[in-house]
């Protein structure tokens, strides 16, 4: 398997009733063996706690998907040690030697490809493509960074032998790394995040979602039966301030890996940039952060492919993402043409359980619930509400889409993010003003550009302040090796995950020459 091979793993077909039978099996066959248990894991340990996260289908919030134990922070100090200790002997083995264990993993992922789906589908309250795409998006990251990994081992980066001299740079691992990954993939980001770090020649201490351990718990398990070490990964469920705060300022640990909102990313920045007593490295930080993101249509658009890409940026996983197309800036001529078609295919949406594949399903929990119909209250004041607004069935965490019309750029529903399926749609006088519109907010992570203008797409390519720039088309579902995926601004540092160079975040380059 090499770097030049990788191929993107496909997406089930669920046209074929087959497919849909045998997903709607493996969600009966998990669900049968539901609440599960989940162990921390600290250096092949498996080690339950009295006390527990629990788990909760957000479709069927009465129903316990789980409970994981949790670590104090006297687990959180051993795993520290573990994995300290276990780095000594990791870092010395070969790329190849690491990326087999994420070949294996992926291979077993691909033969129950449907098994990881049900959970996703149980647990986050995905539909069938959101899960499958996930499981696709996992295996990616696990073929792509072990593939890359080997790369990175045999290039010589562009390093000039000069005469008399031969010059090598080769990349070097850290140490130990804190990954702590989001409940909105937390599979894919789970594994991107974590498999990166590991064949990269570090070890880890995975501190998975409190909201979706159960899936986390899963890739634990199948890492462990392609015979990873012990230690290498340190599986320790917790709450952030009992162990989250302690590991990441912690002196021994070398490197944070973070998914999640702008807050929490900030708080982590700041406590990563203390230097703690007996701390001999600046550490580094890895952060993808939330969004604002937009998209942009001119009177030249595609209005029917535009209208298509706003219903999917914006309320597939019920806009939990943070490169959800939560803002949309119309240029006048066509807004009210346009807003018809959005309003008119967002009505055909089925709001409910992922189980029977509905298009717009649960918001996680219900912090989350209560957050996005604030804003949608803050909403009615600001622009005006033409679609949604109201709960669902209320045996789960179920929101309609909703849509504004009539947003202005400062107003709080253009600014802040929601994280749900609501979308504030603003007009702008002409294709500049829409960009500059769209390049108000403090974010950047993805943005969108509707237009049949060559020159004026040229020009958005310039403008629109943005890591994820897509044209006349959606702005969600970055493919590994395909969208290397990271933002601008308070979105984070950028950090490209899915590309080659994202690798080099957890190594570091020694140059050595050697006199002929
Ligand atoms: N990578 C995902 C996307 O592109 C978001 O995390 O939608």
């Amino acid at each position: 398997r090499t770097f030049e091979t990788f191929v993107n793993e496909p997406n089930t077909d669920f046209e074929k009733g087959s497919e849909v039978k045998a997903l709607q099996r493996a969600i009966a066959k998990i669900k049968k063996d539901l609440p599960q248990q989940y162990p921390l894991v600290i250096g092949g340990e498996r080690i339950y706690t009295d006390e527990k996260i629990h788990s909760i289908n957000p479709a069927k919030k009465d129903k316990v998907v789980g409970y994981a134990s949790k670590a104090n922070k006297d687990h959180a100090e051993k795993a520290l040690q573990v994995a300290t200790e276990t780095f000594k002997s990791w870092k010395q083995t070969t790329a190849e030697e690491r990326a087999e264990y994420l070949f294996k993993a992926a291979d077993i992922m691909r033969e129950r490809r449907h098994e990881f789906s049900a959970t996703l589908i149980l647990e986050a309250g995905k539909n069938y493509e959101e899960a499958d795409a996930e499981v696709s998006e996992a295996i990616d990251f696990l073929e792509f960074y072990g593939r890359s990994a080997i790369k990175l081992e045999s290039d010589n980066h562009d390093v000039k032998s000069i005469e008399g001299e031969r010059n090598r740079l080769k990349y070097v691992p850290l140490g130990v790394g804190f990954i702590i990954p989001p409940w909105n993939f937390p599979l894919a980001i789970c594994i991107g995040l974590t498999a990166s770090a590991v064949v990269t020649g570090n070890t880890t201490l995975l501190k998975p979602a409190s909201l979706t351990p159960g899936i986390a718990y899963k890739f634990f398990e199948i890492i462990e039966e392609a015979g990873l070490p012990d230690g290498v990964i340190n599986f320790v469920t917790g709450d952030s301030s009992e162990i989250g705060d302690y590991l990441t300022g912690h002196p021994k640990t070398r490197f944070v890996s973070f998914t999640g909102s702008k807050d929490v990313g900030l708080h982590i920045n700041e406590i990563v940039g203390r230097t703690a007593e007996g701390q001999i490295w600046i550490k580094r930080l890895n952060a993808e952060m939330g969004g604002k993101d937009g998209i942009v249509i001119d009177e030249t658009a595609d209005l029917e492919a535009a209208a298509q890409a706003i219903i999917d940026s914006g309320f597939t996983f019920q806009g939990q993402k943070c490169s959800a197309g939560s803002r949309v800036v119309v240029v006048e001529s066509v807004y009210d043409e346009l807003i018809e078609k959005v309003v008119d295919r967002a009505k055909q949406i089925t709001v409910g359980n992922g189980e029977e594949n509905n298009f717009v399903g649960p918001v996680i929990d219900q912090k989350a619930y209560n957050k996005i119909l604030e804003y949608i209250e803050i909403g009615k004041k600001e622009a005006k509400l033409v679609l949604g607004g109201n709960t669902g069935d209320d045996e789960g965490y179920y929101i309609e889409p909703t849509i504004f019309i009539d947003a202005e750029k400062d107003d709080v529903i253009m600014q802040e993010e929601i994280f749900g399926p609501v979308i504030a749609i603003a007009k702008a006088k002409d294709w500049e003003e829409a960009i500059d519109i769209y390049n108000s907010t403090d974010y950047g992570l993805t943005g969108g550009f509707f237009s049949s203008e060559q020159s004026r797409i040229d020009q958005a390519v310039n403008k629109m302040h943005c890591g994820n720039l897509y044209i006349n088309r959606n702005i969600t579902g970055a493919l590994v090796g395909v969208h290397p995926f990271g933002g601008f601004n308070l979105s984070g540092t950028d950090s490209k995950a899915g590309s080659y160079d994202y690798l080099k975040l957890f190594s570091q380059g020694k140059l050595y020459t050697q006199k002929l």
